[in-house]
């Protein structure tokens, strides 16, 4: 299939961008404030521009793993979040509907309250932050506009290699590291989902022709400080650096669902396994890491 990837400078795109490749698909991918000499600059909120590209480009498949992905930054502007999580992908979603290519749109357990998680995809949805709401407003527009044509991954706590280095596996690591000491919310719930299995589990549903809304996480819902100190150990690091702290302490500019998480009744009957436990993923993301894969930012 010929595929785009907006957003392929981002943790998920870049994943995705490889598994296509590994797997024959053709696929251009695009940055918008990070640049790297494979992709293709496209600025998503300049609206007619990236509408004509992306028609000139007439794809079977649009994967958008981009928007506005900082969850206090939204909340402190909400006219950006919503723009960038909701307008911006719905008016290129609306370019690939008319070339019949499907789109494939990247939601969050946010959407939930973390009342009582974790959530399946029957679950009721009660977003508490601009972010949450910003993807719960996308995802109820794609499916209404869209129908079929329409994917709404749901992912949560993505970690592994990433080009930008951004996720938190990198700034923990990067901290103990240096002797820094990190706070984690301890209260804080949720589904680690390894990067590459994400994007190799979206690929191979997208070749299986899945339509609608589905969960893609990894098995298992952990809190923060657990998450921290399973990187930690898996990156031979002593943890003393890990702090606990609850989310009233931490006073993080956006609320947070607290029990949130995600089951995959769906993925798990489609594609059982995709998602490796989370001491398998480890174990990938050291080796790749020890591999000299992942933390430099190359091609700059
Ligand atoms: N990471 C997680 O834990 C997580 C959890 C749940 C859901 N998600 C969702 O999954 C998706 C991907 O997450 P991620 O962690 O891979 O995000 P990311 O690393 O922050 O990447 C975001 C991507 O969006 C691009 N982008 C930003 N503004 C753009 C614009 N105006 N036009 C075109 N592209 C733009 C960025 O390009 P530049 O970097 O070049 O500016 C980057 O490639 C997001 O929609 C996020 O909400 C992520």
């Amino acid at each position: 299939m010929r595929a785009i990837v907006v957003g392929g400078s981002g943790q998920i795109g870049g994943w995705l961008l490889r598994i296509l490749a590994e797997r024959g698909h053709e696929a251009v991918g695009t940055y918008q404030s990070v640049p790297y000499l494979d992709l293709v600059l496209v600025d998503a909120s300049r609206l007619e521009e990236s509408a004509a590209w992306l028609r000139e480009l007439r794809p079977d498949v649009v994967f958008y793993p981009a928007g506005f992905t900082w969850v206090d930054g939204c909340e402190r502007d909400p006219t950006r979040a919503l723009s960038a999580n909701l307008e911006q992908p719905l008016n290129l979603a609306r370019v690939a509907a008319d070339l019949g290519a499907r789109f494939v749109y990247f939601s969050t357990d946010y959407v939930f309250d973390g009342l009582a998680g974790p959530y399946d995809e029957l679950s009721a949805t009660n977003a508490v932050s601009v972010y949450g709401r910003s993807k719960l407003d996308a995802e109820h527009a794609l499916t209404r506009e869209l129908g079929d044509s329409a994917i709404v991954v749901r992912t949560s706590w993505v970690f592994g290699p990433e080009r930008q280095g951004k996720n938190f596996a990198y700034q923990l690591v990067k901290a103990l590291g240096q002797g820094r000491t990190l706070d984690c919310p301890s209260d804080q719930l949720s589904s680690p989902s390894y990067g590459p299995d994400v994007a190799r589990a979206v690929v191979l549903l997208v070749e299986a022709g899945y339509s609608g809304l589905i969960h893609v996480a990894g098995p298992g819902v952990i809190d923060r400080v657990e998450f921290a100190r399973s990187l930690a150990v898996a990156f031979s690091l002593e943890p003393d650096g890990i702090v606990g702290r609850t989310t009233a302490e931490l006073g993080q500019g956006a609320p947070r669902p607290l029990h949130g998480g995600l089951l995959t009744p769906r993925l798990d009957a489609i594609l059982p396994g995709v998602m490796r436990p989370l001491d398998h993923s480890l174990a990938d993301f050291v080796a790749r890491i020890a591999g000299g894969e992942g933390w430099a930012i190359p091609e700059k």
